[in-house]
């Protein structure tokens, strides 16, 4: 007997097997996208960290690489959001993921374009109300899941949301994936597939630099990957380096210290000054909960993170990770990974089935 990996996440996304690339800013772009939909998983764009005019020619170059459909991932408190939205109906993409969910004429906009509106969520109460306000699958990350992240894991949050939402929506179970057995045991808790970060994150065709993408393939420790409220307020998991202990072992004098050196070192490029990153930090905290050196670090997050995402730089900069770098020794192809899950997975699904009829 050989199973099927179809399932209602195929159905809908139109891809062959049910494996989600997530969006990572500065990593998902349209090499990345097109490999893994041209090996039959699912790829989500990064939209949530380019100016429209980028987004429309990632959609264009994503389209000349692949014929398969594809996802574009913004959040509804980026200023462009709704230039987003425009384009992602203009072009016919196929699903849009955010986490921070739009309102619900944003959804209705999406819906009756037929796209596919697919938030990721780290809370059963998260799943409950992102299907109230429309949602067609819910991604559902369970804490050891790179970049910004809960802290419950995988293993108690998967069949939880199951619980929740899993009769109305298909579950897509995030955190901490690499693998067919991963995938065979998504499917048997009730998923209906696995969407990953990381390890497409560790990919030839991710356009991460090699100093950087050696960082991780060379991280060998989960225990190293930790959770930090350190960049921007919020807790996001990211593999332990100079920048990171430097941040975490400083208490507050020190932490606005570095925060305004590392503000105005990242300044440089757009001209700001002390005045400027001073007044528009005290303005955040003001507004939030966040301290003002959290202020500061949030308003420079992005530039701290492209110094090792995209300028290769792996210590001076942050570097947002899964704990399942710490698991992965070596980059593949995306096709080589999807072909390696899909296999694997059919193998245990195969032996269970054969187990449990026997
Ligand atoms: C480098 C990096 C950047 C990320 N950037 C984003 C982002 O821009 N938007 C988003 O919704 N999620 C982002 N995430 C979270 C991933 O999309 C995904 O939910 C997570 O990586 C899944 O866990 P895994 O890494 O264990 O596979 C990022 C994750 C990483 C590792």
């Amino acid at each position: 007997m050989t199973v099927s990996l179809d399932t209602r996440l195929t159905d809908l996304l139109g891809c062959q097997y049910p494996i989600v690339q997530t969006a990572m800013g500065w990593v998902a772009d349209p090499q990345l996208v097109a490999g893994t939909c041209n090996a039959g998983g699912f790829g989500f764009l990064a939209g949530a960290t380019i100016p429209p005019a980028e987004m429309e020619r990632d959609i264009l170059r994503t389209k000349e690489l692949t014929d398969q459909p594809f996802g574009v991932n913004f959040h509804m408190y980026q200023p462009n959001a709704s230039a987003i939205v425009d384009l992602v109906i203009k072009h016919g993409v196929r699903a849009v993921s955010y986490s921070r969910s739009p309102g619900k004429e944003m959804i209705a906009r999406l819906k009756d374009a037929g796209v596919v509106c697919m938030p990721t969520i780290g809370l059963p109460k998260h799943a409950i109300k992102a299907v109230e306000l429309g949602a067609d699958v819910v991604t559902v990350q369970g804490g050891e899941g790179g970049g910004h992240t809960g802290s419950v894991p995988t293993s108690l949050l998967i069949p939880q949301v199951i619980d929740a939402v899993g009769d109305k929506v298909p579950v897509v179970a995030a955190g901490g994936f690499k693998d067919g057995r991963g995938l065979a045991g998504a499917l048997a808790w009730g998923a209906d597939g696995i969407a990953m970060g990381t390890r497409f994150l560790m990919t030839r065709e991710a356009p991460v630099p090699e100093a950087t993408k050696a960082r991780y393939v060379t991280c060998n420790n989960p225990s190293n990957i930790i959770v930090s409220r350190a960049m921007d307020g919020l807790p996001q998991r990211m593999i332990m380096n100079t920048m990171l202990a430097d941040l975490e072992k400083s208490g507050p004098v020190k932490k606005l210290f570095l925060a305004l050196i590392n503000g105005l070192k990242f300044r440089q490029h757009t001209g700001a000054n002390l005045f400027g990153l001073l007044k528009a930090a005290f303005a955040q905290s003001k507004s939030g909960d966040l301290t003002l050196s959290q202020s500061i670090m949030s308003a420079n997050a992005p530039m701290i993170i492209q110094r090792a995402m995209v300028e290769g730089q792996p210590d001076e900069g942050v570097l947002p990770s899964g704990q399942v770098a710490g698991t992965i020794d070596q980059l593949l192809s995306c096709e080589e990974i999807i072909e390696g899950i899909v296999a694997e997975a059919t193998v245990r699904l195969d032996a269970l089935a054969q187990r449990v009829s026997a």
